[in-house]
């Protein structure tokens, strides 16, 4: 017997499989599961293959939030179907800025249209998990909040992009989704792929090293830009009475209301079809010419014609002419009726809000990260928030990016929110859908008429858009 063969026979059968890839996915951890859609075409029965609690990094701190996902369809109402190249729905479900976790799940969730939609339309659907802002370590250290939630997206769509050909689907289409605190990470994952700045906390989790930029994003309502939020939130809401009837302090309100003004100018954006630059002293119009009428007319012409003249009759301020709504800004405010948040509804002068908790740092569980409510609330002149906050700041807001023009960001857009939608102002979509226009990206925005927070009213179209963009 050779030496050799001899020695690699026992060696190779007991060596600890050193150069084994932590992060390889392996396709045949699995079970195969059945689920009933309703669809735009009728109910289908749809078996795939669900992949359960696979962690997206090598490092994990918090193996209940950092696994995702993955469900493959290999069949619709028993035809085969082939998702080696099919689009790959990245849905997020996170909720509040709060930690989320998928690992417990038994299936593909069902509680948002999106995802069974997706799937039961050929698409591999991934659902991670994600930290959240009320995690504590034993040593009392906050370690879910910014920007942890969205460096664990964002290494969960390395991890797919590591594992292409392993994963079924198309990694050079991704299309993010989520909704509020998830619609605002979604808005991030578009607006910052392969964005250097968060590739220390990405390489502390031992991240895959791989792209994570997106092919394409969804945010529902997403609450972001938040340190400008409370100005934008007075300038859009700062008269509606507050959910007792009460007003909120108008003193306050008007203060943030004229701060406002000087943030829109500094962004620069134009409205888009002869607009021109978006002001806060245009931006009522904006919204209602090219966001409130046209939802309200899509809504309208949605009804019945007996449906219509009831909503009509009760809404006698909505003029309705040749088959297209108009109205004043004063008259939808009255009807949007009251504000869901006091002022400032974010950065609150008493760290009460998720938004405080966001922005924590090491043992400190809530921060002020605006100026004027830091000095408000300490009456002390500050010239700077904490030294951290600025880079923290900057990687949670998709703005930024979008004004450095990221080349790595999403090009293709399908943005919602509610008209009724008070969690945030709607100038934060306006501005959101303005900036990539004037990018020039694929936009596709609008809002849902009397829609709520959360509301998603127009699932099979996404679905659809899905199919047209990553075609
Ligand atoms: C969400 C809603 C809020 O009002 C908020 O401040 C943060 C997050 C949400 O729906 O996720």
């Amino acid at each position: 017997v050779p030496s050799g063969a001899a020695a690699a026979g026992p060696a190779s059968a007991t060596a600890r499989p050193e150069r084994r890839d932590p992060l390889a996915f392996d396709p045949d951890d699995h079970t195969t599961l059945t689920a009933t859609v309703v669809t735009g075409d009728g109910e289908k029965t749809v078996t795939y293959r669900f992949h359960r609690a696979v962690p997206y990094v090598a490092e994990p701190v918090d193996l209940t939030h950092q696994t995702l996902n993955v469900s493959v369809p290999v069949a619709v109402d028993g035809k085969p179907v082939g998702a080696g190249r099919a689009p790959i729905l990245l849905s997020n479900a996170v909720g509040g800025y709060l930690p989320s976790s998928t690992a417990g799940a038994t299936g593909i969730s069902t509680n948002r249209p999106n995802p069974p939609l997706a799937l039961a339309a050929g698409c591999v659907v991934v659902e991670p998990g994600a930290r959240g802002r009320t995690l504590v370590d034993a040593d009392g250290t906050h370690h879910g909040v910014a920007p942890a939630a969205v460096v664990d997206l964002k290494a969960a769509v390395r991890y797919l992009r590591h594992n292409e050909g392993r994963i079924p689907g198309n990694t050079d289409r991704i299309v993010a989704t989520g909704v509020g605190a998830g619609g605002a990470l979604t808005a991030l994952l578009g607006a910052t792929g392969d964005s250097p700045r968060y590739e220390p906390h990405l390489r502390a989790l031992g991240a895959a090293d791989a792209s994570d930029a997106v092919f394409a994003a969804a945010p529902y309502c997403p609450i972001t830009d938040l340190e400008h939020a409370d100005m934008a939130y007075e300038w859009n809401w700062g008269g509606n009475p507050l959910p007792g009837g009460a007003q909120a302090d108008q003193a306050l309100s008007r203060e943030l209301r004229a701060r406002f003004a000087e943030y829109q100018a500094s962004l620069r954006l134009s409205g888009g079809n002869g607009f021109g630059r978006l002001t806060a002293r245009n931006y009522d119009t904006y919204l209602v010419r090219t966001h409130l009428e046209p939802s309200a007319t899509r809504y309208l012409t949605a009804l019945a014609d007996d449906e219509r003249e009831r909503y009509l009759a009760a809404n006698p301020w909505i003029h309705w002419t040749g088959g297209r709504a108009s109205f004043t800004w004063a008259d939808f405010l009255a009807h949007v009726g009251a504000r869901k948040k006091n002022v400032p509804s974010f950065d609150a002068l008493d760290l009460s809000t998720p938004e405080n908790n966001l922005f924590g740092h090491g043992t400190t569980g809530a921060r002020h990260f605006t100026l004027w409510s830091l000095r408000r609330a300490t009456g002390d002149n500050r010239a700077r928030l904490d030294a951290d906050l600025h880079d923290t700041l900057d990687l949670m807001n998709p703005m930024p990016s979008l004004a450095r023009g990221n080349p790595h960001r999403a090009r293709h857009w399908f943005i919602r929110v509610g008209t009724k939608d008070t969690d945030t102002s709607l100038t934060v979509v306006g501005n959101l859908a303005a900036a990539l226009e004037h990018l020039g990206d694929d936009v596709d925005a609008s809002m849902y008429w009397d829609g709520g927070h959360g509301v998603n009213l127009d699932a099979p179209d996404f679905i659809d858009w899905i199919d047209r963009v990553c075609r």
